[in-house]
């Protein structure tokens, strides 16, 4: 197996875990690089159904070495929640490790990500609410603890005095919020050291050295996905990190080379969570209908997701940016009922009937777009037990072909159920 990242390549939930989970079979290490536990990762074996948030989804699998990176964010409580409730399954967690450069959420992180969603009078984001863009802000603004700083009392100390000042002013006169002594600070900080201390990896260059030196293999797993990167996603609706196949190089500590293979998941339409534009969104029965057979509510939040056709225009665009080399093309079976399906080819602008058949960057006008559609045949017919390319339905696999077609990139992946087992591997 090549070294690979699976990456999210529309707005989060198209079914990385499950793909993840697939490919790690081959792989010996499995990294997690971006992101919180604002993602909500599922994973199906046999009809059982475990989800994860933080923890790689090569977690079931014995033997295995399962990273959390540098480049994620982590609330330990969370954390040692997901951590209980594997031991509860037997899961076995002894290849679990977590980089000492994790950035922690602090209580203020996720108070402010609260405040800020509750009393936006305009420009609410939708967030998780898991502290996740103030978490990164701090990272970037040098005022985050890390977790190695749990386990250094004189550097701890030394930190907090640069940030609680800072910190405690922001809650206090921007927030009206609660402000932290530091001897409060340091007692939380104690018991988030006890909580890391079985994971952390103080020898993580060791460690990730001697894979790429013994020629192990390396799956990358993304969460969110391109259209919420910070840098190329429908900014300011996306989320703080970068998803993109980039992400798996500062989120992880390998560079660029070790990277062979990017695979691109996205579902055979598009759902998204929160606010921001959606130009093939379906306000109607036909969204309604493939939220319902496609069960699509959040795992971590539980809202309703937004549903709406393929869209050909963000996926070309993902594939420059995210890097794909490949398709994942999961839930095909959700419309196992459906006699006509659509594909968005292009935009057009309402104002002017300008059309755009690359993604425009720039979310204000995106309100002023409305989808242009090809349309095909459905199969209408039930496709969950099919392993073989071949044996899809005609219409299906000239959906499918057409999608390659527009994409200019292979489908490697086509997924037909939410289980291990309902997966075609194409060519
Ligand atoms: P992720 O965040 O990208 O890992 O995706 P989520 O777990 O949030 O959402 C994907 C949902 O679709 C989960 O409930 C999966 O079990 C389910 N799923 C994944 N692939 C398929 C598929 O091919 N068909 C169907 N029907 N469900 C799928
Ligand atoms: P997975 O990994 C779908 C969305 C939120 C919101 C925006 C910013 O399961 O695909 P944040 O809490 O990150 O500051 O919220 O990003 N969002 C997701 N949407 N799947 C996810 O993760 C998401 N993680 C964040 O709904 O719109
Ligand atoms: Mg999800």
């Amino acid at each position: 197996m090549a070294n690979k990242v699976v990456v999210g390549a529309q707005w989060g939930d198209e079914g990385k875990a499950k793909i993840t989970d697939l490919l790690a079979t081959d792989a010996d290490l499995i990294i997690r690089y971006q992101g919180g536990c604002n993602a909500g990762h599922t994973v199906v074996v046999n009809g059982k159904t475990f989800k994860f948030h933080l923890i790689p989804s090569g977690i079931l699998y014995k033997g295995k070495t399962c990273f959390i990176g540098n480049g994620t964010v982590i609330l330990p409580e969370y954390f040692e929640q997901e951590i209980e409730g594997l031991k509860k399954e037997n899961i076995d967690l002894s290849g679990l490790k977590v980089s000492p450069l994790a950035t922690i959420t602090m209580p203020w992180h996720t108070e402010v990500d609260g405040y800020s969603e509750d009393n936006a009078q305009k420009g609410k984001i939708g967030t998780t609410k898991k502290g996740i863009g103030p978490t990164y802000t701090d990272k970037m603004g040098r005022i985050a603890l890390k977790i190695e700083d749990l386990y250094s009392p004189e550097a701890l100390s030394e930190k907090l005095d640069v940030i609680l000042p800072l910190k405690n002013k922001q809650l206090k006169e921007v927030y009206g919020l609660k402000t932290y002594t530091k001897e409060e600070v340091i007692e939380l900080c104690n018991k988030y050291a006890k909580i890391f201390e079985p994971y952390v990896c103080f020898d993580w260059q060791e460690m990730l050295h001697r894979f790429k030196k013994d020629g192990k293999k390396i799956l990358f797993e993304g969460a969110q996905g391109v259209m919420l990167d910070v840098d190329f996603g429908t900014y300011p609706f996306v989320t703080s990190s970068n998803p993109i196949g980039g992400g798996a190089c500062t989120g992880s500590g390998y560079g660029p080379t070790i990277i062979d293979e990017v695979i691109g998941v996205a579902k055979a339409y598009v759902t998204r969570v929160g606010e921001g534009p959606f130009v093939s969104e379906l306000s109607n029965d036909v969204g309604d209908k493939i939220r319902e057979v496609g069960h699509e509510y959040g795992v971590t939040t539980g809202r309703a997701r937004r549903c709406g056709w393929f869209d050909a225009v963000t996926m070309k665009y993902a594939c420059l940016v995210g890097g794909l080399t490949s398709i994942a093309l999961t839930k095909i079976d959700v419309f196992d009922e459906f006699e006509e399906i659509k594909i968005c080819t292009a935009y057009k602008d309402t104002r002017n009937g300008k059309i755009y058949s690359s993604y425009p960057t720039d979310v204000y006008i995106h309100k002023f777009l409305e989808p242009v559609y090809e349309t095909h045949a459905g199969w209408m017919s039930d496709i969950t037990g099919i392993k073989k390319y071949e044996d899809l339905p005609l219409n299906a696999r000239k959906y499918l072909e057409r999608l390659e077609e527009i994409l200019e990139t292979p489908i490697s992946i086509v997924s037909v159920g939410p289980d291990r087992e309902q997966t075609i591997f194409k060519n």
